[in-house]
């Protein structure tokens, strides 16, 4: 295990907070604060924030990614963001396959795979989010649930695209709840998901993957999660809303 092979990328995922203005300035706040960062600095905002997050971070380390992208390249998709649409913009990563999108909004493996595809085939950088509920924790199935998701999601993806592939792994338990997993189960988890990549690409190629964890990630408790051999970083709701919280988790992930 060696994690100088990939890099640390501490991205946060406002969901759906934050109007234009507000992201406006709650990233010129952030700006000074991870100015020093020694990992990469994402900020995943809704898509009618991003003109206004991209110019605010404009000559910063931050980088702007979107929450979500549709597998299309155009057509009659109402309400629908495409990946072109996404890069003209000046967004780099994408949020694909959140656990909420899976539950509130139908997203399914197949369509996290599409959605995927059509990420990486424009250039964008996927985040894509597995993770399982407390019931299948429960019944034993994480390992199986994270490398079925894992493989699902990446069916397709060229081992070429793999370099702009990060998977996080978040919980569903752990997602909002203020329940963050234990460090060894973040490092568990993310393993497991390292092992799906092994097994479908090889073990070199799964080692400069960059797997996060996240579930309630926090300055106080980012330092131990992120010290894990496969916790190469975090996708951060609510506390990647102060900018303050967020930059004490830059800080510990640039340790
Ligand atoms: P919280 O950090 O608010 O638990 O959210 C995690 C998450 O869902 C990031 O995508």
């Amino acid at each position: 295990m060696n994690k100088q092979l990939r890099k640390t990328v501490i991205a946060g995922n406002w969901k759906m907070n934050k109007t234009p203005e507000q992201a406006k300035a709650l990233i010129n706040e952030m700006k000074p604060l991870v100015a020093n960062a020694d990992c990469d600095v994402v900020l995943c905002v809704p898509f009618i924030d991003i003109p206004a997050a991209v110019e605010a971070a404009k000559g910063s380390n931050i980088k702007i990614g979107a929450e979500n992208v549709h597998f299309k390249a155009s057509g009659a998709y109402t309400g629908e963001i495409a990946a072109d649409m996404l890069k003209e913009a000046g967004v780099e990563y994408v949020v694909i396959g959140h656990s909420e999108r899976r539950t509130y909004f139908g997203e399914t493996d197949q369509t996290v795979n599409l959605r995927s595809l059509a990420a990486l085939n424009a250039g964008l950088k996927a985040i894509i989010c597995v993770g399982e509920t407390l019931e299948q924790r429960e019944l034993g199935y994480t390992e199986t649930l994270l490398k079925y998701q894992t493989k699902m999601a990446l069916t397709n993806v060229t081992k070429e695209q793999l370099a702009n592939v990060i998977i996080a792994y978040e919980p569903v338990w752990a997602i909002g709840t203020g329940v963050t997993a234990t460090a060894e189960q973040a490092d568990e988890g993310n393993g497991f998901v390292r092992a799906a990549i092994a097994e479908a690409y090889g073990a070199d190629v799964a080692e400069t993957v960059t797997v996060q964890y996240g579930g309630s990630m926090n300055a106080g408790n980012a330092d131990e999660l992120l010290a894990k051999a496969n916790v190469d970083g975090g996708l951060i709701g609510g506390a990647s809303l102060k900018a303050a919280d967020f930059a004490k988790i830059v800080e510990a992930a640039s340790k």
